[in-house]
Order: C-alpha cells, then structure tokens, then sequence
C-alpha cells in the first residue's frame, strides 16, 4: 500500500506547486485507507522522558501543523509524531510564494511563518482524537509565539496551558527563523527567562495529571558560545531533552542557485552536516542531562544511524518525505536493524552518541 501510494503520488506531487502538493498530500493521508504497520521490532524501541517510543523515527513539526493527520501518520510507520508549530492566535503566516523545494539539492526552503490555525481549533483537534482513541501513538505538539506579540513569553505559556493535558511531549520552539526576533529567545537572559516561565506553566497545568515533558528546539546556525550558554541554562533549568535542531539561514553549497538566494530556513540533505556537528556539540555539553532528538537532512537509515552515533536517542525527519516518499519511514526502521546486526548491538541506545567525540573534532562543515 504504501509504496503504491508513492508510485502514484510521487510524480504528481513533483509537478504541482509545493504549497499546493503539500495540501493535496494531507488531503491523501485524511482520504487513504492505510493499512495498521506491523509491530516494531523490540530492538528499535527507545526510552527517553519517561515514554517508551516503539521506533526512534519522528516526523518532525511543521508537516502537520494543525494536528489534521496524526493518525495516518502512525500508520505511515512513525514511532512519534511532532504535530505544530502552533500559536496562540490564528495567523496566516508569511505571502505567498514562501515554500520552494530544490530538487537538485534535495532540499527545501520555506519561510512560512509559522501559519497556524491557532491553539484553540489544534487542542479541540487533538482533544478529540485523545477522546476517541485514548492515549494511541506518541504524539508532541510544536508551539510558537504570534508574530505581532509583544510578550513572547506569555504566549508560550498560553500553547502549553491549552495543549499539555492532550500531548506525550511539548516542544519550545525558539529557531523558527521566520518569525522576526523569534531566535533571540536563545540568548541566554531571555532563555533563562522564557524556560522559568514554561517550566511554571508545565508545572501548573500538570496539577491534575503527570507532568509533560518539555523539549527546547534549537537552531544549527548557533555559535558554540551561544550554545554553551544553551545547554547550560537548559541543563539549570532541568529540561526534559534538547532537538537539534530546526532549518538553517546559511546556505551551504547548492545547486540551485537561483532558488539559494530566496530567504527563509533550509531543509533537507544539505543540512545534514551542519545539523550532525550542532548535535555531537550538544551531546558532549549536555553530558547525559537529558537525551537529545536530532534532525536535519535524514533521508537514508545511514544518516539516521550517524544521527544516533552523533548524539540523538530519537530522530525526526520532513524535507526526506518530500524526496523519497513515505516509504522512507520503514526503510529507514530496516537498515537500522541490519545497521544494529552488523555492529552486533542489542539496542539503539548502545550507539547513541558512540561518534560525538569524533564528530567534533572534524574540520568545520563547509
Ligand atoms: C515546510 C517546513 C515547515 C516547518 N515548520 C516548522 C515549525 O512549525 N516548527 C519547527 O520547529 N520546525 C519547523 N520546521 C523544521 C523541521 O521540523 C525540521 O527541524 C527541519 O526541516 C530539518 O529536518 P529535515 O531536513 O528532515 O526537513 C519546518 C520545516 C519545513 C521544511
């Protein structure tokens, strides 16, 4: 089912706009009746903020950002899934065109804008699903802050006050770099703030219930000055995990030069190394405080693997979909396994962060 839903999908999606393939691919994932994936193997099972996730494949924030498809996104095969970016208020995001794929760099640049249907319609969504299925799948939700907002703060407050009761994880999303001003957050004054502030609204909307792990996710154009300072106030401030991390400003070599210079954030093969060396940066800071989720450029099992060797205990992946199709998310969960056989490891957890040292004391990216 599956890799027919790629052979028809695939060339038509490639033609059309990608906003307009992005809707239509939604649209398919409401309408197709996929079959339940098989169980996953016991050996790709992962623990990490006190959830048991069946697989370390995410799909990442921004695919579903309004929480339509969580369920056809299981059954794509995801061992979680990252619903969101989500604001406080509705917005429209950024004009239109603002989504451009590079197809001979298998990589896309987008500068949504964090358009979101706001956190009232995405918590009544994912409100309902929980009522209707319980707790089925690992499912966060991505949260912003409006572009008009004058406290920042306070409206990630708000996302988590509406969303902590109905999500498995919820993640601080201060590297969008489409929103102005929106990184700044990472500066270590006003993260040392906002994280206080997100810590207390956890705290308070889990009066009722179990806490919700809280997760920072950071930008790889960061110095590794601003992430010491990163790491070491998320680590004070007792943060359940770190995803390194979000789409990058720079642009590394690439083909499509005319599309290079369009602004917004880059996606896709070639951040992998950039997004590798901020990862393995991470985990040798974060010595073991709290695991890390790596994404950026994952479109093969091998990259998925040198992510977990570089640091990351999950992964997550999007811009790969666009390129290789959905069938990706199982070939990624099959060379995991063979990858594990090979080096003759129980568990993905023996190899998380096995290459870190090595990583970063490469030559920087180019
Ligand atoms: C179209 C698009 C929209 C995105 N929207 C969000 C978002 O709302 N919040 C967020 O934290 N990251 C967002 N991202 C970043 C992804 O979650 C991911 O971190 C990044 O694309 C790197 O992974 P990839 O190379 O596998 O795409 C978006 C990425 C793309 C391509």
């Amino acid at each position: 089912m599956i890799p027919l839903f790629d052979r028809l999908a695939a060339p038509l999606l490639r033609m059309l706009d990608p906003e307009q393939a992005h809707a239509l691919a939604l649209r398919a994932l409401k309408l197709a009746p996929l079959p339940r994936p098989a169980p996953d193997d016991e050996k790709l099972g992962v623990a990490a903020f006190g959830l048991r996730f069946p697989n370390p494949v995410g799909l990442a924030a921004g695919f579903d950002k309004n929480a339509e498809v969580v369920d056809a996104l299981f059954r794509l095969g995801f061992g979680f899934v990252e619903a969101g970016g989500v604001t406080p208020q509705p917005q429209p995001g950024n004009p239109r065109p603002r989504l451009f794929r590079l197809d001979a760099d298998q990589a896309v640049i987008n500068r949504l804008g964090l358009n979101s249907d706001g956190v009232e319609a995405v918590a009544a969504r994912l409100a309902a699903r929980h009522a209707a299925r319980g707790r089925s799948g690992i499912v966060g939700i991505n949260i912003g802050a409006n572009k008009d907002t004058v406290d920042r703060a306070a409206d990630y407050v708000a996302c988590i006050a509406a969303l902590a009761a109905h999500v498995d994880f919820l993640t601080v999303n201060v590297s969008s770099p489409n929103t102005p001003g929106l990184r700044n957050l990472q500066q270590a004054a006003a993260l040392d703030d906002l994280l206080a502030r997100v810590i207390d609204a956890r705290e308070r909307a889990a009066e009722s219930g179990a806490r919700t792990p809280l997760l920072l996710k950071i930008a790889p154009d960061l110095t590794l000055g601003d992430l010491d300072d990163v790491v070491g106030v998320a680590r004070r401030h007792r943060i359940d995990g770190m995803i390194v991390g979000n789409t990058t400003v720079s642009r590394p070599k690439l083909r499509e030069t005319a599309k290079a210079t369009e602004q917004g954030g880059l996606s896709g093969r070639p951040l992998f190394a950039l997004s590798t060396r901020m990862l393995a940066e991470t985990y040798v800071r974060a010595e073991g405080a709290f695991p890390l989720i790596g994404a950026g450029g994952i479109d093969s099992g091998a990259a998925a693997f040198a992510k977990i060797k570089a640091g990351a205990s999950l992964v997550q992946l999007y811009s790969g979909l666009v390129f290789r199709g959905v069938g990706l998310v199982g070939a990624i969960k099959r060379d995991l396994l063979d990858l594990l056989r090979v080096g003759r490891l129980d568990a993905l957890a023996d190899a998380v962060g096995h290459d870190a040292a090595t990583v970063t004391a490469e030559p920087w990216p180019a």
